[in-house]
């Protein structure tokens, strides 16, 4: 059969990878995919990004089934819109996205159905927000403190003040209507900020498969947020991440479940919106072990998705179609033992102007325990040329994180592009355990 992936980055790459190992899949087809998925075998690159035209290629190659890979489609309906000419797909309608969309629908709907989460307020008003951080200051001491902006930020719309000056400012250029310096895409044209209560602990995803009535889980997984090793510099989509995350014990995944996952389906559909796709829980998970919600994503993580893919044994494929046939109480997930971790190399001036146009060079043929899964790269004559921020993820498995690690770093060593940015210490948290 034919399946297709919307997309065109590394998660997509592995989830294509993943797909075309499938005995009963016979081509891939990925809108509009890198230069990564153009070369692999049975994975064939489609120059589609209109929602229409995609649903109209589907219709007219006959795709068994589709995944979306991004949040921006999701959020854009384009589920609704398969669903609507009867064409089979997984993910979330564009109601159930607003749990990622809209920071300030998720957290209304967290505390509505007592999902553990930040304290929080939400604000358009500059003002009531400048007040509310002075009140927290006189009350708890102010910072550190989280100032959020409502609206689709690829990751970017989240400050982490660690002074009131800076939560103030933070607070002025996510309000101001004409200086909207981080590209946030304001829901019904609205600015809006959610204040929140900082966190302690130790982060992880968590992310689970619905079909509107039953759930899968996912391996677990830790990403690494920031630019820089030891989690300095700023956020990014995520520079690494390995499966499983330790943080996330047998007890601790009871509770995500019992405490999160579930009451966030029921919620949901007591809400009146049945939820079906990835449900990605960003965790905080405190010393004691009670995890709370930092955020919702309603697809697969990136770069989780690459060490997760590697480390799935079972037909993705056959996973897929019981996840839109409503039977995926049928399935049990099966993974390989050894740990999977990724290293992203990104492109020079990443996050904030990444440069394009750097021939990546030496890329390895794929091995069984290493794959280099591309990201913002397009194809040249002479070979990839970067096109993105993100550009590849090295995802390598172990039989432990160290091993895992060193297996991921002696590959990415091989590979070269000018202005290569990548962390040095992609695992650290696991292996310091
Ligand atoms: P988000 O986009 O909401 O996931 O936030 C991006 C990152 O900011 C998270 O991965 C955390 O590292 C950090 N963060 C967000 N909210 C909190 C919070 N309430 N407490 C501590 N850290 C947070
Ligand atoms: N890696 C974080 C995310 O996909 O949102």
């Amino acid at each position: 059969m034919k399946v297709l992936v919307i997309g065109n980055g590394g998660r997509e790459h592995a989830l294509a990878w993943k797909l075309a190992q499938s005995p009963k899949v016979q081509t891939v087809f990925v809108a509009p995919g890198n230069a990564g998925t153009a070369a692999d075998p049975k994975l064939t690159n489609v120059a589609l990004t209109d929602y229409v035209a995609i649903a109209d290629f589907a219709q007219a190659e006959k795709v068994a089934v589709t995944i979306v890979g991004p949040e921006g489609p999701l959020a854009g309906g384009i589920v609704d819109l398969f669903r609507a000419r009867g064409l089979r797909v997984f993910g979330p309608t564009q109601a159930a996205a607003q749990l990622e969309s809209s920071k300030a629908f998720a957290k209304a709907f967290m505390q509505r159905h007592k999902i553990p989460t930040a304290a929080f307020e939400t604000f358009t008003d500059a003002s009531a927000a400048h007040a509310y951080v002075d009140e927290e200051a006189v009350k708890s001491g102010g910072a550190p403190i989280v100032i959020k902006a409502d609206g689709l930020a690829a990751g970017k719309g989240v400050v982490v003040a660690t002074s009131l000056p800076q939560a103030h400012e933070a607070i002025d250029w996510m309000l101001s209507a004409d200086d909207n310096k981080l590209g946030v895409q304001h829901n019904a044209g609205l600015a809006r900020v959610v204040i929140e209560q900082f966190l302690e602990g130790e982060e992880a995803s968590f992310i689970v498969m619905c079909d509107g009535r039953s759930v899968v889980s996912l391996a677990t997984s830790q990403d690494h947020k920031r630019l820089l090793d030891d989690d300095e510099g700023p956020n990014t989509g995520g520079m690494g991440a390995y499966s499983p995350a330790p943080v996330v014990t047998p007890n601790v995944h009871a509770k995500v479940m019992h405490e999160i996952i579930h009451p966030t389906i029921a919620g949901m559909a007591k809400d009146g919106i049945v939820f079906t796709g990835f449900l990605y829980a960003g965790l905080m998970i405190d010393a004691s072990g009670q995890p709370r919600t930092v955020e919702f994503n309603c697809r697969m993580g990136d770069p989780e998705t690459q060490p997760i893919m590697m480390r799935l044994k079972s037909d993705l494929c056959d996973v897929l179609m019981h996840a839109t046939d409503g039977t995926l109480d049928a399935v049990e997930l099966e993974w390989d033992r050894r740990v999977a971790l990724g290293v992203v190399m990104a492109a020079s001036g990443y996050p904030l102007t990444p440069r394009k146009g750097d021939a990546v060079t030496n890329l390895p043929a794929d091995a069984p325990d290493a794959v280099v899964f591309q990201a913002g790269t397009a194809p040249a004559e002479t070979g990839p040329v970067t096109s993105g921020g993100r550009v590849l993820c090295v995802t390598a498995l172990g039989d432990s994180v160290r091993l895992a690690q060193q297996r991921a770093y002696e590959v990415l060593r091989g590979i070269h592009f000018d202005g290569a940015q990548y962390r040095r210490d992609i695992g650290h948290r696991a292996i310091k355990r």
